[in-house]
């Protein structure tokens, strides 16, 4: 699947790519890092199904399957999904905080896993459809599209229906974790309002394995554990009610609405391809573009904002979040324009040739420490991907290559300093791998075209 392309020695970059795949595959899903990240977690696994397709198709879409089965009831799909082979240390929160088959019963969590009760962005859709391309005929002998289609529909009506919280049409997120983007600068203002649980409360085992200065600070994570401890002690409810008040932290994410707007369009695909309503899905998308356009677009910054809901107000921060509408194939050319500008402007335009998950000019940049100013490398994918969508493939050919270069450079590190590209956080990170393997290919063979039983 793998052919030449433009971008140089891309044989030895794939196969040590493929390699870390392999080493992080567990049989039947693959851990986004062994030592930091142990378990499944949601939205690594959509983007490593993306470039799984190109070295195993089969594993691909046993990556989705896998996450899918621990989906609850009520439609959510868990953000982590424990492996139970894994020492009860080895990660916190674990299944012992969540406490999922019992705190998330009435949620209709699954008895037979252990997971955690908050979410990721919706990209699942967009990768199972890319999945399905990269093989239809294994994927239609497997019964892939018809087995997912109907949890993909249930993952996004729970977000439609429980998740609108603004009553605008977008979903919204209840904890600094849940748009992925764990300690950005957005969040600062929203979490000063949460009581951080007492730091001799609970005991941090990110910090084995990794630099303290390129993770979030204990301060943070006293206010992460106090908001997920609030969801799980309120049953992982979702409407606020006499019993359960509004929740404490609540933010309409660009980031996440554009994942959600981009997955109702791969949504259509796939229905097309089973011969159902493409329709549903497209309006859909539809209402979600526009929302983001009516609810978070700033006109002045020339990117998307984040909407705190407790204060009904967008929150002044530029963040990388604010530039992934591009991936919508929606978005109006204007504001496609707008976002094209702004990503090669000052704000973002870095010496590594990434873009950087926080404005550079900001005095709360860091170029080390996780979401608040590295470059990672799912934003980089998504944008190569939504600067070529609008036309812009220089923009789109340039952010490749320096993708594939810095990942390849830092042994497929979990993100990097954005100015000097040097490697931050783990190494051998399974989406950054996945992701290489998928700009090492041409773009016209990522995405072939689809179509009733394509
Ligand atoms: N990103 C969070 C962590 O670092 C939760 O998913 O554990």
């Amino acid at each position: 699947m793998l052919r030449n392309s433009s971008v140089s020695s891309s044989l030895p970059v794939a196969a040590a790519a493929a390699k870390v795949l392999e080493a992080n595959w567990t049989g039947t899903a693959t851990v986004p890092s062994r030592g930091l990240y142990p378990h499944q977690w949601s939205w690594d696994s959509a983007f490593i199904a993306i470039g799984l397709r190109h070295i195993s198709a089969l594993r691909a879409r046993r990556e989705l399957e896998t996450l899918l089965a621990a989906q609850w009831g009520d439609g959510r799909v868990p953000h982590i999904v424990f492996n139970p082979g894994v020492p009860a240390g080895a990660y916190f929160p674990g299944p012992a905080f969540w406490r999922s088959s019992t705190a998330g019963a009435t949620a209709g969590a699954p008895g037979g896993a252990e997971t955690s009760g908050i979410v990721q962005p919706p990209v699942h859709a967009l990768a199972a459809w890319l999945v399905h391309r990269a093989d239809p005929v294994g994927s239609w002998r497997a019964g892939f599209l018809p087995r997912i289609y109907p949890r993909l529909l249930a993952w996004h009506r729970y977000l439609r229906e429980e998740r609108d919280l603004g009553g605008h049409g977008l979903a919204a997120s209840l904890h600094p974790w849940e748009p992925g983007m764990d300690n950005s600068p957005c969040w600062d203002a929203p979490l000063a309002r949460v009581i951080p649980a007492p730091a001799d409360s609970f005991r941090r085992a990110d910090l084995s394995h990794g630099a303290g200065a390129d993770r979030p600070t204990d301060l943070d994570y006293g206010r992460y554990v106090a908001l997920a401890t609030a969801y799980r002690d309120r049953g992982y409810a979702d409407t606020p009610s006499l019993k359960s008040p509004a929740h404490p932290f609540a933010v309409e994410d660009p980031g996440s609405n554009a994942l959600f707007a981009a997955s109702e369009h791969a949504l259509a695909e796939i229905a097309l391809a089973l011969g159902a309503d493409p329709q549903p899905h497209l309006r859909r998308a539809a209402r979600i573009t526009r929302a983001l356009a009516g609810r978070l677009w700033s006109a002045a910054d020339g990117l998307f904002l984040v909407r705190d809901l407790r204060a009904d107000a967008l929150v002044p921060q530029l963040s990388a979040a604010g530039l992934l509408p591009l991936a919508v194939p929606g978005l109006q050319p204007a504001l496609a324009a707008a976002l094209a500008r702004t990503a090669t402007g000052p704000h973002f335009a870095a010496g590594s040739g990434l873009i950087p998950s926080y404005d550079l000019t900001s005095p709360a940049f860091s170029p080390t420490r996780y979401w608040r100013g590295p470059a990672w490398f799912n934003v980089n994918w998504l944008l190569e991907r939504g600067l070529r969508l609008h036309g812009y493939a220089d923009r789109a050919d340039a952010l490749r290559a320096a993708a594939v270069r810095t990942a390849y450079a830092t042994g497929f590190a979990e993100y990097a300093d954005p100015h000097t590209g040097d490697p931050r956080g783990s190494r051998d990170f399974s989406w950054t791998a996945a992701l290489t393997l998928d700009l090492l290919t041409p773009p016209d063979d990522r995405e072939p075209p689809g179509g009733p039983r394509s």
